[in-house]
């Protein structure tokens, strides 16, 4: 065994990454190194890592539009500069399975990024890897059933395990088909990655809500990794979304009522009132004022307006629209217009995950 001591630290939503994580560390206690398995929100990485090539870094989390997540991202930009630390980077993604085929998902950029800025700190990158977790996108598609949902998990532990094993006995895991499929995919990928950054992540932030079965209990919020809910209001208090979600889907897996809907119907009211009536109105400002040729043909100019008017409409829009939920029959009426809503749709977690094995010892 070329490691005698490995960190793991992950960052999971739903679970997957964590149970990824715990089928590493188990594959890496049995062949007898010393793993510690941390959670990105109680990391301490000056303390846990040695600069040595006898440790090994292990990063593991969820792919977020075809890239890595934010948190993730951050987290690994604060890691110390560790020279001669051997370091591998694990992706999982939505694993689907249609019949008898198990379709993969796209991590694209993911790993290659975390990798890129390890590399640039000085680490010894021996590879990366992407596993097929059961997807728990579940504002965007509904949950796979049970027994697919068991099938998905067999095939990526025993993927898991493989991957681990070739990591742990010194081997590089660079030249795979995997890899190849991923930096083809990511590199064309990687425009919707770049606005999924900067603009898709906060969207999706504000699709959220609670319906009329929210009793206010406040787990959501205790809950969240990047505390994103405040619950607000008096009386009965509500979950609020901020910018900062990453839209992790935990709040919604473990909301103990299922009261958490992403409105389908409010993202489409939200893309009309967040792309076209208000960069039509600073066109209108702008041809008024500067009447110097046609502004709306300027293709620049409006994804400038665009981003710049992205954030505050929309902060405004969710704002009035958690307003509106407090009335019963809107509530029930966005409630009943999202697909979220019916009983087939399913949340998605993770089996054998419960919510204390992802909470975070700091809180
Ligand atoms: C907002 C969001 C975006 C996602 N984007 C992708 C993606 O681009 N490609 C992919 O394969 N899976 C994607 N997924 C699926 C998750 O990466 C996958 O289910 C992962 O295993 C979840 O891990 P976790 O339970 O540890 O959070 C996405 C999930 C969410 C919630
Ligand atoms: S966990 Fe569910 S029921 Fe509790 S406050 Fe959050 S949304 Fe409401
Ligand atoms: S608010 Fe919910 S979806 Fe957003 S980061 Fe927190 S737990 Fe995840």
């Amino acid at each position: 065994m070329c490691y005698r001591k490995a960190v793991i630290y992950y960052l999971s939503g739903t679970g997957n990454s964590f149970r990824v994580s715990c089928w590493m560390a188990q594959h890496a206690s049995d062949s007898g190194v010393d793993v510690k398995m941390v959670s990105v929100n109680d990391a301490e990485p000056v303390r846990e890592l040695d600069a040595s090539t006898e440790t090994l870094l292990a990063l593991v989390f969820p792919t977020h539009g075809f890239t890595a997540p934010w948190h993730m991202i951050k987290f690994a930009l604060r890691l110390p500069r560790r020279r001669p630390t051997h370091a591998f980077c694990l992706a999982t993604r939505a694993g689907l399975r249609l019949g008898r085929l198990y379709p993969p998902g796209i991590s694209g950029s993911a790993t290659f990024l975390i990798a890129l800025i390890l590399f640039l700190k000085g680490y010894r990158v021996r590879g990366t890897a992407a596993t097929d977790m059961p997807s728990n996108w579940y504002s965007l598609h509904p949950i796979q059933g049970e027994k697919s949902v068991e099938q998905i998990r067999k095939r990526a532990k025993v993927r898991t395990r493989t991957s681990m094993a070739r990591i742990l006995d010194g081997r590089r895991l660079w030249f795979t088909w995997n890899n190849l499929y991923e930096v083809i995919l990511g590199i064309l990928l990687s425009y919707i990655s770049f606005l999924y950054l900067i603009k898709g992540r906060f969207f999706l932030a504000k699709l959220f809500f609670a319906n009329r079965n929210c009793d206010g209990c406040g787990i959501c919020a205790t809950n969240c990794p990047v505390g994103a809910i405040d619950m607000k209001g008096s009386g009965v208090k509500w979950p609020f979304w901020r910018y900062n979600c990453e839209s992790c889907m935990k709040c919604a897996a473990f909301c103990p009522q299922n009261a958490i809907e992403a409105g389908h119907s409010w993202a489409a009211i939200l893309i009309y009132i967040v792309v076209f009536p208000a960069t039509g109105f600073l066109l209108v400002l702008l041809a008024t004022y500067l009447p110097t040729g046609d502004w709306s043909g300027n293709s620049t100019l409006v994804f400038v307006l665009e981003f710049i008017l992205f954030y505050p409409v929309l902060y405004l829009s969710y704002f009035v629209f958690s307003r509106l939920l407090r009335v019963s029959p809107i509530n029930r009426l966005f409630s009943l217009t999202t697909f979220t809503h019916l009983p087939s749709w399913g949340r998605y977690r993770e089996p054998e995950t419960r919510l204390k094995d992802l909470r975070s010892s700091k809180k």
